[in-house]
């Protein structure tokens, strides 16, 4: 196969500009060729900026170019369908921003598209490759598999531990500023709303840390498209709840990650730093940002809320700054591109395919369809692994 694979961005908004645009542009392994985007003014943006050496606001044209292997789509949620149905039958790879689909109906035909064309889908769930949660994973694993504890650990002699006691639990909990959303995000045509257009990272984060195991029974209560809470429950036992707040600040990093389990506690600040309670390897880990415009001041969580006040200082403005002193921790999205160029590459599976993007658009209906029943509703066998021709 030819050294690059040439790619065209389709979307040029807020998002593509953060990664898409200076991902794809900067890969020695990627030639973009495309910008598109019905707003043509953003493709011309794309275009001059980012030195992209075509530029079009209508996506067959990007598709019916015999040069491009893959397309990379940062659209609003309800494009994807068309675009990738589209790209498919063209025989184009496709990677696409998440959710997928806005509802399962969609997933499904996505599936069908991309089995029919034959061509690989990456739905960019980012969280599963970054290498904060990798690590936490890799720990979370090996202290299952062989359990090993402080010599001081407090255990209660004289009775066995009950089959409920020892159930691996993950916490995830988000506290994010929703002023930050603009109104297409909450739009129910283009959006959707923050469980189906941000909640589905943590549910497909969830499934990727217990897999093999499959979902069985969700519950939701709060918003759905603002603040809510998500409690789903695996098979054999194993659990995650979700914590989202749409109203904290962006003063704070936004996520946080802890599992317990085999009497010990995993636990990622923000995807930069890993501390490990409850077992003799506990040294904690650290993890370089994506983006670091003041590497000097060293590494850790205490480094990162230093740089996030050093940055914002003297600024009026602190969404002016996403672009121009980009702080980002390492969210897993080059790791994403890298494996999914692999995969179209090497002819390996996609690291986040059609069933995981079906999964999470799946989980995250079912989500709203609890938090309006006010119930707890069962993940049936059969809708959490469909079988489409
Ligand atoms: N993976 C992540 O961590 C992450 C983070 C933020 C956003 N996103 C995703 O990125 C996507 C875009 O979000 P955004 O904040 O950049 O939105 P945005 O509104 O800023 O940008 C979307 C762009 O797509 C263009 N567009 C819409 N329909 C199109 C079509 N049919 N063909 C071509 N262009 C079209 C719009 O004109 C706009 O320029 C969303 O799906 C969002 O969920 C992912």
């Amino acid at each position: 196969m030819k050294r690059k694979l040439v790619a065209a961005q389709i979307g040029c908004g807020k998002f593509a500009w953060q990664q898409d645009l200076k991902n794809l542009s900067s890969h020695p392994d990627v030639d973009l060729k495309w910008v598109c985007d019905v707003n043509r003014t953003n493709a011309e943006k794309a275009a001059e900026h980012f030195s992209v050496p075509h530029r079009t606001a209508d996506v067959l044209e990007v598709i019916q170019d015999p040069e491009v292997d893959f397309i990379k789509i940062a659209t609003s949620h309800e494009a994807h369908l068309p675009i990738i149905e589209a790209a498919a039958k063209a025989g184009k790879h496709i990677f696409c921003e998440k959710p997928m689909a806005m509802t399962e109906e969609e997933a499904y035909r996505i599936i069908r598209a991309v089995r029919r064309g034959g061509v690989k889908l990456c739905v960019d769930l980012n969280r599963r490759m970054a290498p904060a949660l990798q690590a936490l994973r890799r720990k979370f694993l090996k202290q299952e598999v062989d359990p090993r504890h402080n010599p001081w650990r407090y255990v209660e002699t004289e009775r066995a531990l009950l089959p409920e006691e020892d159930l691996p639990h993950l916490l995830i909990r988000i506290q994010d500023e929703s002023s930050s959303y603009g109104l297409g995000h909450l739009d129910p045509l283009t959006g959707g709303g923050q469980i189906i257009g941000e909640s589905v990272h943590f549910l497909d984060l969830a499934c990727w840390f217990f897999a093999p195991l499959l979902p069985r029974e969700i519950t939701a209560w709060g918003s759905s498209r603002l603040s809510h809470g998500i409690h789903l429950r695996f098979e054999g036992g194993a659990s995650m709840t979700l914590d989202f707040s749409c109203s904290g600040t962006f003063d704070f990093p936004k996520e946080l990650y802890e599992v317990t389990g085999k009497a010990s506690l995993f636990r990622s600040l923000h995807f930069v730093e890993n501390n490990y309670y409850g077992m003799p390897e506990d040294a904690p880990e650290f993890f370089p940002l994506q983006r670091d415009p003041y590497p000097e001041m060293g590494e850790g969580f205490a480094a990162f809320l230093s740089k996030s006040r050093k940055r914002l200082t003297g600024s009026a403005n602190a969404k002016a700054l996403e672009n121009t002193v980009p702080l980002l921790p390492d969210k897993g999205h080059l790791s994403m591109l890298d494996a999914f160029l692999r995969a179209i590459r090497e002819d390996l599976p996609s690291p986040c395919d059609e069933i995981a993007g079906f999964r999470s658009t799946y989980l995250a209906r079912r989500a709203i369809e609890s938090l309006e029943l006010k119930r707890t509703l069962s993940v049936p066998l059969e809708k959490i692994t469909p079988c489409i021709q």
